[in-house]
């Protein structure tokens, strides 16, 4: 039984993000309320749920898989679930969107377990900014994770920045300098409005990143991809690093959508920016030896996937469901 996944639209899903944990060691100001319940145990995907997710999607046509939280790193058993993860047949690529605050104990394992790129989130390179965004977080420990990422011989590390407006967006030239250094790519991401984060900022475009990239680097277009929403750009004379944004408000990105989220809540989400999803959990656990009605209710579901979000960009929260449970 092989097959392809193809979404109401025409449009092929072949990268599916699961995420394995709603839990983090951070409490980023964009992603989590400061006060934040998680889910119990017995409501969350069993790590043979998600594996057993994973085989479904990818004996169906689905290339790359990227495994999110919350912080995937805090999910007891995450290596071996890489582990089995990257030896499915027909998968391109397991990669992992991580905090970066456990790499130093994991990047060689997750290495070996077969991850084959790590994004990594960075969203200021001053101790006391980087405290206030992230809540809680260390900013040396990331670094460090960074470096030992390198050091377990990932070539492709990511570097993930959020910009805002009053918090970081004074550090678009140093985070740009620090990915040049250390011949990283990075991506400038605009903030999207789920879960009531208490946020209420003006926007800030990505266009606006650019023009402060380009007051020191000269930026080439390019028509590479990482087959995720980034469009990227090269930087002249620093050939290492790519120069990413993801722009959902001011450069729609949805047409050529070609993602799904599973949440650990077993929760099939068919679009970041919308609260419709199929119940897989529910359906795993009726079918426990038998993934033909699984895969039919998939592509069932995948007719509802919408064409685009309606994200405003004035900040309203639309999606109550907060960042961390969504998966990234
Ligand atoms: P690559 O595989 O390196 O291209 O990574 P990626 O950009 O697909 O994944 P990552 O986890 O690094 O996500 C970066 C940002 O893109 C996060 O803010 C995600 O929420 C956002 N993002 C990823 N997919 C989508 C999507 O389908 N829609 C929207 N609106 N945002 C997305
Ligand atoms: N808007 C945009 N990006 C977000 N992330 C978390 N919350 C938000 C948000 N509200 C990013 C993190 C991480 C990635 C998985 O999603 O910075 O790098
Ligand atoms: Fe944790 Fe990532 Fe959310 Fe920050 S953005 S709180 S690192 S899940």
């Amino acid at each position: 039984m092989s097959s392809e996944l193809i979404d109401g639209f025409g449009r092929k899903i072949d990268y599916v993000r699961l995420s394995v944990t709603d839990r983090c060691d951070f409490r980023c100001i964009y992603c989590m309320a400061e006060d934040m319940t998680f889910l119990p145990r017995q409501r969350i995907l069993t790590l043979e749920e998600i594996f057993r997710s994973a085989q479904i999607f990818v004996a169906n046509g689905v290339r790359k898989i990227r495994l999110t939280g919350g912080e995937p790193l805090t999910r007891k058993g995450i290596i071996g679930l890489c582990e089995q993860i990257s030896a499915l047949p027909g998968l391109d690529e397991l990669v992992m969107t991580t905090n970066g605050s456990q790499l130093t104990k994991y990047a060689q394992q997750l290495a070996d377990a077969g991850v084959k790129r790590l994004n990594i989130s960075l969203d200021s390179l001053c101790p006391n900014k980087f405290k206030a965004m992230t809540r809680v977080g260390n900013l040396e420990q990331v670094l460090a994770g960074i470096q030992a990422a390198r050091q377990a011989g990932f070539t492709s590390v990511k570097i993930n920045s959020v910009v805002i407006q009053g918090h970081n967006e004074d550090e678009i030239m140093d985070l740009t300098d620090f990915a040049v250094e250390n011949e990283l790519d990075i991506t400038f991401i605009e903030e999207m409005p789920l879960g009531h984060v208490g946020r209420k900022r003006e926007l800030f475009t990505s266009d606006q990143v650019r023009e402060r990239i380009t007051q020191r680097y000269t930026l080439k277009e390019s028509s590479e991809s990482t087959g995720g929403p980034a469009h990227y750009m090269r930087l002249q004379d620093h050939s290492s690093t790519r120069i990413g944004f993801i722009s959902p408000h001011s450069h729609n990105f949805c047409s050529s959508c070609n993602r799904i989220r599973l949440t650990v809540e077993g929760k099939l989400l068919l679009c970041l920016g919308n609260e419709d999803s199929l119940d897989l959990l529910a359906l795993l656990r009726r079918h426990p030896t038998n993934n033909a009605p699984v895969l039919t209710a998939i592509k069932k579901a995948l007719n509802y996937k919408p064409e685009k979000h309606y994200f405003s960009s004035e900040g309203d929260v639309q999606i109550i469901r907060f960042m961390n449970a969504s998966g990234g």
